[in-house]
């Protein structure tokens, strides 16, 4: 008999418990639920580049799924703004002017937004202690926009049989600003000594329309997506899309391996500094397309991986809100022009 109601006693007491912990979850649910309900506001002060995006609705939450996130751009919301983003281009410039006479409310974030590298972004150092918080395609920027990302897929995607086929030139480039001292003209040129280059742009007066891009580039074994600023992750389209997407192999030449590395797989491209010298590049590209086999693991990546290339801002700027509650208290860029500066070369 005692030991049976010490039985029944021990049942209730772990029933009682249970009971208690159910009741917190759904405690917790609910305050969870009454914060997230509230609407984050984010205020875009100028356009990157003067081009507006409509902002009619619920912007984040019908395009992009993100909820209780307001995205405005008119000035008169500036006192009840969580965040104000300034695109540095414009306010660099001048052609905008930022509302530093007003009162900052208190709690108010100030972000520089730029995607540019740091050869254009002109000089910051009047920006000294105005800016809570950083957006760009920089890893360690407060918010990071890259250009483009890679999106896991579970199910195995389907490796296109053929990535040797149509396959007419064995590397190409789409140029069009080319420039005599960037690094990435020098090695084009070696490399044009080794192996033939087909170049496509404005430069070489072989213009592509964005219809005609990717379809060129799908008949080129390789595809030479040279940045034109070498700076701490500064890797863009011409990797995501030009390369990736258009189905050519990425040469590439930026950041170090490192920085790819980190945002890219394995054996999807090749980078320069891998080869002692160009003239090895050159030999190991004719080996590689000759290869079928060795060709083709560079697409095995496509398996597991699906190419996401970002060019909205409206998405970059709803991003935001899912970083908000990870963004750190009272941070101050006392100097955005070395932060900018960092790792450039
Ligand atoms: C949040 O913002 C959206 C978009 O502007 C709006 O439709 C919604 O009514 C707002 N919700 C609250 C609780 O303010
Ligand atoms: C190769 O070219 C032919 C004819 O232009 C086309 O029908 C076919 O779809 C192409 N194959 C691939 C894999 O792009
Ligand atoms: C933002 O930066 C300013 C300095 O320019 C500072 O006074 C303010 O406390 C900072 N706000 C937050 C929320 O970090």
């Amino acid at each position: 008999m005692k030991c049976c109601s010490m039985k029944t006693g021990l049942l209730f007491c772990i029933m009682c418990a249970f009971l208690l912990c159910l009741h917190k979850i759904r405690q917790k649910g609910s305050i969870y639920h009454s914060t997230s309900t509230k609407n984050l506001t984010i205020l875009l002060w100028n356009w990157p580049f003067g081009r507006k995006f409509s902002l009619k609705g619920d912007v984040c939450w019908d395009l992009y799924k993100i909820p209780s996130c307001r995205l405005l751009d008119e000035h008169s919301s500036f006192p009840s703004a969580d965040v104000v983003v300034f695109h540095n281009r414009e306010v660099i410039q001048g052609s905008q002017k930022m509302p530093t006479d007003l009162p900052r409310p208190h709690g108010q974030r100030w972000a520089w937004m730029s995607l540019e590298s740091p050869a254009h972004n002109g000089n910051l150092q009047k920006f000294a202690n105005i800016f809570n918080m950083t957006i760009s395609y920089r890893r360690d920027a407060d918010v990071t926009i890259p250009y483009g990302e890679l999106q896991f897929v579970e199910s195995e995607g389907n490796l296109p049989e053929d990535s040797h086929m149509n396959k007419t030139s064995l590397v190409c480039w789409v140029v069009s600003n080319y420039r005599n001292n960037q690094k990435r003209t020098q090695v084009y040129n070696e490399l044009n000594a080794i192996v033939p280059v087909d170049v496509y742009g404005r430069w070489n007066k072989k213009p592509l329309s964005s219809d005609d891009l990717l379809p060129t580039i799908s008949r080129c074994y390789f595809y030479l997506a040279f940045e034109n600023s070498v700076a701490k992750d500064y890797i863009t389209e011409k990797l995501w899309k030009n390369a990736y997407q258009g189905g050519a192999v990425p040469i590439v030449l930026g950041p170090p391996i490192s920085d790819y590395n980190a945002v890219a797989p394995t054996h999807s491209f090749i980078h320069v500094d891998e080869f002692a010298s160009v003239r090895f590049l050159g030999e190991y590209l004719q080996k590689l397309a000759e290869d079928r086999e060795r060709y083709k693991e560079y697409f095995n990546w496509k398996k597991h991986w699906k190419v996401k290339v970002s060019v909205d801002w409206r998405e970059r700027l709803c991003h935001i809100c899912l970083q908000y509650n990870n963004l750190p208290q009272n941070k101050v860029y006392s100097d955005l022009e070395a932060w900018d500066k960092a790792y450039y070369t």
